[in-house]
């Protein structure tokens, strides 16, 4: 298999990477390579253009290789490689925190720096634990997460998540405080919406359901992501979130808004927490925060975390917690010259320009072949198909395959076909991504 393998690789050896949430097998032996990218293309390694419907894993909102964050990126690589933010700091990251600070919503000022989605909700967790504990309040322990929810893969994210085979397989180094609510995903009553469902609200009062059971005196923190994006695109019902903040309000309950992918324009805000009106007293983000240019996250928290943290401890470090990489310089610079470009170019306003577009054109899917829902808000939209008799996954699979063959890239999850591109998308590109779909779908069995 390697051999043949590595000549489909254009002569790369594809013994030694350990691929990360991929069929290793699978992928070996018909691999898919990217060699560059620019703009709202990659070239695969065989010289096809393919158009990237999901800002590679939902993460280059601005599209690839712009010159400017290329440009900053290349300077601080050769000013400064690397600096400690342990007991020391350098200009880039508080520039970056402040610029970041800049578009996160109400008073979440605050931003701890990390290097990806994952470290950013474990670290959201342990804020949580801190605040309370700041205020004398450490039995507030417990977690409440959400069916189907996506936090990365920490020990912390994957506790709260809600994704089955995930916590299957690390049953055994779960979290031990943690109770989920329900998703909201229910085809029957809602399939084919446009934006938010109406039917689903009274599921947030599954909380009050879960607070009568444990007690509001334990339970520290509910995080959800305000649009659950990786398992299949689910998107919050009317007053929802409204409902969970009331909630959490009423009982002393830090809310945490997972905004990994809803942040940085994907809904056509800076964040969900503006696009819907609700603010959390916390919010991850990673992925579009720099570009993907450079691997970071950060978690932004409100000033009444902060300040509790910080001028309840002892003397000394107030938060026992943080990373190498923290602020890592050369994620800096990109994430300063990303939010410049954001800003320069109202990107996030174009999100919400291009919407109604991105909503007709992947509602045109609704009669096609083994279709049998949409479901859309921003610059996000998912199609679901009807799984194959004792095959789950492998009609979205096929699919997925059978567009980057022809030239787009998609994403999948089970039998759901997940979009997101780049904020910079044109018209006749989202309507080129969503007529390919259509097109394989028809010779799809
Ligand atoms: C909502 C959410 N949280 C956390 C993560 C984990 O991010 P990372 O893969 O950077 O660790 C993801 C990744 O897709 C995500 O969608």
């Amino acid at each position: 298999m390697n051999e043949r393998a590595q000549a489909n690789a254009g002569g790369t050896d594809l013994a030694a990477f350990w691929m990360p949430f991929t069929n290793n097998r699978q992928f070996k032996s018909a691999p898919r390579l990217l060699a560059s990218a620019k703009g709202m293309y990659y070239t695969s390694h065989d010289g096809r253009r393919i158009l990237d419907g999901t800002a590679g894993l939902w993460c280059v909102n601005a599209g690839h290789c712009r010159d400017e964050i290329v440009a900053a990126v290349q300077a601080q690589a050769a000013e400064m490689d690397f600096a400690p933010t342990f007991q020391m700091g350098h200009p880039k990251a508080f520039e970056a925190a402040t610029k970041i600070a800049r578009h996160t919503p109400e008073d979440l000022k605050h931003i701890f720096f990390v290097n990806s989605g994952s470290e950013a909700v474990d670290t959201a967790l342990k804020i949580a634990l801190a605040y309370h504990r700041s205020r004398g309040e450490g039995q507030r322990t417990r977690f409440i997460g959400r069916e189907r929810g996506y936090h990365g893969v920490g020990f912390g994210g994957i506790s709260v998540g809600g994704i089955a085979p995930n916590r299957k397989a690390f049953s055994g180094g779960l979290l031990p405080a943690v109770d989920h609510l329900p998703h909201t995903l229910n085809i029957k009553e809602a399939a084919f919406s446009k934006g938010q469902p109406k039917w689903g609200a009274h599921l947030a009062d599954e909380l009050e359901r879960l607070v009568t059971l444990h007690d509001a005196s334990t339970i520290a923190a509910v995080i959800v992501e305000p649009v659950a994006s990786s398992t299949g695109v689910l998107i919050p019902p009317e007053g929802y979130l409204q409902r969970l903040r009331q909630i959490c309000d009423r009982h002393g309950i830090l809310l945490i808004f997972d905004e990994v992918i809803t942040g940085w324009g994907r809904l056509g805000a800076p964040f969900a927490a503006q696009y819907f009106g609700v603010t959390p007293d916390l919010l991850t983000m990673a992925k579009g925060t720099n570009n993907a240019a450079a691997p970071m996250g950060a978690v932004a928290a409100s000033t009444r975390v902060h300040d509790s943290i910080i001028n309840g401890a002892p003397a000394g470090i107030e938060l026992f917690h943080g990373y190498t990489y923290s602020g890592h310089p050369i994620a800096a610079a990109a994430a300063c010259a990303t939010i410049d470009l954001y800003e320069r170019e109202g990107l996030f306003e174009r999100a919400a320009r291009m919407a109604p577009v991105f909503e007709n054109a992947i509602h045109k899917l609704r009669d096609a072949r083994h279709v049998i829902d949409v479901r859309n808000l921003g610059l996000v939209g998912g199609v679901e198909l009807a799984p194959r008799d004792g095959a789950p996954g492998t009609r979205a699979y096929d699919v997925f395959v059978r567009c980057y063959e022809k030239g787009v890239l998609t994403r999948y999850t089970g039998d759901i076909l997940a979009f997101s591109p780049p904020l910079i998308v044109e018209e006749e590109q989202i309507e080129q991504i969503f007529k390919t779909v259509g097109e394989v779908l028809k010779e799809t069995e």
